[in-house]
């Protein structure tokens, strides 16, 4: 199973480092795989098992794109990871369906590993489970879905942070319409934490969640995986 934490706006350099051999230590014996996203300062190389992600990054190896870092910036770390079109971005932030295609091909011609966010709003989920796959599908627009160093997280925006996780049907059968669409491994994302890990875990086709709130903590988020 694939365990990634996506920390958004969440610890510090400092913190992250110790997260890191923390959770080195800690998942030392495990055969599942760890990822994390820390924010952009606290960047780092990982000489172990746990990836280490960006968040995000501007499809340049450098230029004047100011607050934004390229790819000579993740090289420094040997960063080969990283998250595109997670729903911050695509609304807080206004990335355009066209941006983020850009930026994945950017990525994958630099054979970067890319989780792929994609996710629905509550209002369309609430107009149906056909209407919901329907606005998946156009996520996909201009992604090459045969890019092998893929992965994609399915995250409900309705579900981010509200303390408010799909249910085992909804991810059953949203997973397994994606799983039509894009042969890939498939993680789910929105208000996993230690309550409904099991579950989560249990239902078909899905291949491992990426954790925003209960990730901060290392032991927590190293025990969603026990
Ligand atoms: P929460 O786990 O806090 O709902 O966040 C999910 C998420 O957006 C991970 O990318």
């Amino acid at each position: 199973m694939i365990f990634a934490a996506n920390f958004k706006t969440n610890h510090t350099r400092a913190s992250t480092k110790e997260y890191l051999l923390a959770l080195e230590s800690l998942a030392q014996k495990s055969s599942d795989e760890f990822y994390i996203f820390p924010p952009i300062s606290a960047l780092c190389s990982s000489a172990s098992k746990i990836t280490i992600g960006s968040q995000n990054a501007y499809p340049v190896n450098n230029g004047a794109f100011t607050g934004e870092i390229g790819l000579e910036q993740l090289e420094e770390f040997g960063i080969k990871t990283i998250l595109i079109g997670h729903s911050e971005r695509r609304v807080l932030l206004g990335e355009s369906q066209e941006f983020i295609a850009k930026k994945f091909e950017f990525f994958k011609n630099n054979d970067f590993k890319i989780i792929y966010c994609i996710g629905e709003p509550l209002e369309v989920r609430k107009e149906g489970e056909l209407k919901v796959i329907e606005f998946l599908a156009e996520q996909f627009n201009a992604i090459d879905i045969n890019y092998e160093n893929l992965i994609i997280a399915y995250e409900p925006i309705w579900a981010i942070g509200t303390g408010v996780s799909a249910t085992n049907d909804q991810i059953a059968l949203t997973h397994k319409a994606i799983k039509k669409i894009c042969n890939k491994p498939l993680l789910y994302g929105g208000s996993v934490n230690s309550s409904n890990i099991k579950n989560v875990l249990a239902t078909q086709n899905v291949d491992g969640v990426l954790v925003g709130s209960a990730s901060l903590d290392v032991q927590n988020f190293f025990n969603l995986s026990k």
